[in-house]
């Protein structure tokens, strides 16, 4: 079985993720976290908060999902948010006329880039066939289809509005309200995490391409000529890059640098962006991306969105495809610029020069007496100007699912095949699970007396009493959670339990006093031989 579909499989059983509404047929684009997804999904939004909001003194706001068509007139999103769509003439089926040239001719990877006329010689070319049906699609037109949910604000159709397809606009409407919170000075950073929806003509790879989902994003707005980010903090870090001119050359492929070196070689040419791909590989690394599946790939020149100057992706490998989870941007002034044209509010901020500017009026060759004008001399203490924005936008469920098929093993323990999730501690949705050897002799009672002590000390816990101990390991393996204790007769004589790693099946006995300590010790990256 493919790892995808072996996630997939555990996913559904253990209670990660599923297809939504099975009751009723599923509906293709959404799924539902179950418990266990649910639990992973906001340790991941938790790390990601720590990392992007506190720890870099970032805010975080919240805003609405349905925004007015005015917002997506002025971003660009209704004329410009398109996927190529062609549809079968035989049975009605539509598809992505890109997706199928990427999956029928072997070296092309990014068919999007290469723009409608060319992907439909392509389809003609290859005899590129309807996946449903069999039928040719050499003849069938490729359209644009634009990806927003449409709707209505209120009732009657006067006030037509979209389901934003990111959660961005729901930051950069906001910049008149939010420079006066940042009490006018630049630079300072907003952040987001919240649903965006986009009616994908093809959903598919499970989290992969659906069409509601979860974004986490920040909009760092900058002064572009005097705001440099922090690089000393990140310029040693290293980073995998696959470079634009990689990506066309023959034998072109992933190059480690430091972040100051593809500075220094051009590879990198914005520091804002370079800044966030150095400062993102700790995140990828903390919630346990394996960082040999992992790649940052520079968008190609057809390929950047309508208001990238610069654009890098963070991409890990699933199954053999290369998926984008994160979209590293250098936004210029366009956002705001656009919301500035087609709204009242102001989307400028006051930069103070550093000296005042005496401004003489400029130059005139009639005397001033026969215009009837009045020649001025004027202080300015400083200017309007426009931010520019940097945008890390990561996609939480791809995040989730990359995490999930990263750390899906399988090894044999007592001559049995074991699948587990070799998730770090802080991302299982359980850190530890308790267990009584049996349900009886106040084992039981004991045992949950434990489970309750440690919850009160802050850990996620489980408490299971059910089948045979075998099976109890096996089941919490395969959720991923790192350590369970266990109660049995020997507690009851000298107050000791065992604790048992996931990954390496080994076990060693604690005292219960102690046992809280030793359980947050090994959280914090102690081994079971050193307690
Ligand atoms: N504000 C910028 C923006 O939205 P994007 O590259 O279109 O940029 C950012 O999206 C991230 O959102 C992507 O890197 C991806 O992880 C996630 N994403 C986009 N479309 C998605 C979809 N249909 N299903 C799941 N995740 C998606």
């Amino acid at each position: 079985m493919s790892e995808t579909a072996a996630l997939a499989e555990l996913a559904k059983r253990r209670g990660f993720f599923f297809a939504s509404n099975g009751a009723y047929g599923g509906t293709a684009g959404f799924y539902t976290y179950g418990p266990e997804g649910a639990a992973l999904k906001r340790n991941l939004e938790d790390a990601w908060r720590d990392l992007f909001v506190r720890e870099l003194g970032n805010v975080e706001l919240e805003a609405p999902t349905v925004m007015p068509e005015a917002v997506f007139e002025a971003s660009g999103h209704l004329d410009g948010f398109d996927d190529m769509i062609v549809e079968c003439a035989e049975c009605g089926a539509t598809h992505r006329a890109d997706h199928l040239v990427e999956d029928a001719v072997a070296d092309i990877e990014d068919a999007e880039a290469l723009g409608t006329e060319r992907v439909g010689e392509l389809v003609a070319e290859h005899d590129i066939a309807c996946p449903s049906c069999g039928a040719a699609l050499a003849e069938e037109p490729i359209e644009a289809f634009n990806l927003m949910f449409g709707t209505n604000i209120g009732p009657g159709s006067a006030s037509p509005g979209y389901l934003r397809p990111e959660t961005a606009q729901g930051i950069f409407v906001e910049f008149p309200r939010l420079k006066e919170y940042a009490r006018n000075q630049l630079p300072f950073g907003v952040a987001q995490i919240g649903r965006a929806y986009r009616n994908e003509i093809s959903p598919r790879r499970a989290l992969v391409r659906v069409r509601e989902f979860t974004q986490a994003e920040l909009e760092h707005f900058i002064d572009p000529e005097r705001d440099a980010p922090p690089l000393e903090r990140i310029a040693d870090v290293e980073v995998p890059l696959y470079s634009a001119s990689a990506q066309n050359a023959a034998d072109g492929g992933v190059e480690t640098h430091t972040v100051r070196s593809a500075l220094e070689a051009g590879l990198l040419e914005s520091e804002w962006v370079a800044y966030y791909l150095g400062r993102s590989m700790a995140f990828y690394e903390r919630i346990g991306i394996d960082m040999d599946r992992f790649r940052y790939r520079q968008h190609l020149a057809g390929e950047r969105a309508h208001y990238a100057a610069d654009c890098w992706d963070a991409e890990t490998e699933l199954g053999g495809n290369w998926i984008e989870v994160t979209g590293f941007a250098y936004r210029s002034d366009y956002d705001l610029s656009k919301h500035g044209e087609h709204s009242e509010d102001s989307f400028t901020l006051f930069r103070q020069y550093d000296e005042p500017k005496t401004l003489d009026g400029g130059s005139y060759t009639i005397p001033v007496e026969a215009t009837g004008f009045d020649v001025e001399e004027r202080t300015e203490a400083g200017e309007h100007i426009i931010p520019h924005v940097v945008e890390p936008s990561f996609g939480v469920d791809r995040l989730v699912y990359s995490v999930l098929i990263h750390a899906l093993e399988t090894d044999t323990v007592d001559g049995e095949e074991r699948s587990f999730l070799e998730l770090p501690a802080s991302m299982a949705p359980t850190t530890v699970a308790v267990f009584p050897l049996m349900t009886k002799d106040g084992l039981d009672d004991r045992a949950r007396s434990i489970a309750g002590r440690l919850r009160a000390e802050g850990f996620e816990v489980s408490y299971d009493d059910t089948g045979n101990i075998g099976r109890r390991y096996r089941r919490q393996d395969e959720v991923g959670t790192p350590y369970c204790v266990t109660v049995d007769y020997e507690t009851q004589e000298d107050d000791t339990v065992t604790i048992r790693e996931r990954d390496s099946t080994a076990q060693t006995r604690v005292s219960t006093a102690e046992l809280p300590e030793a359980i947050r010790r090994l959280v914090d990256g102690e081994t079971l031989s050193a307690l």
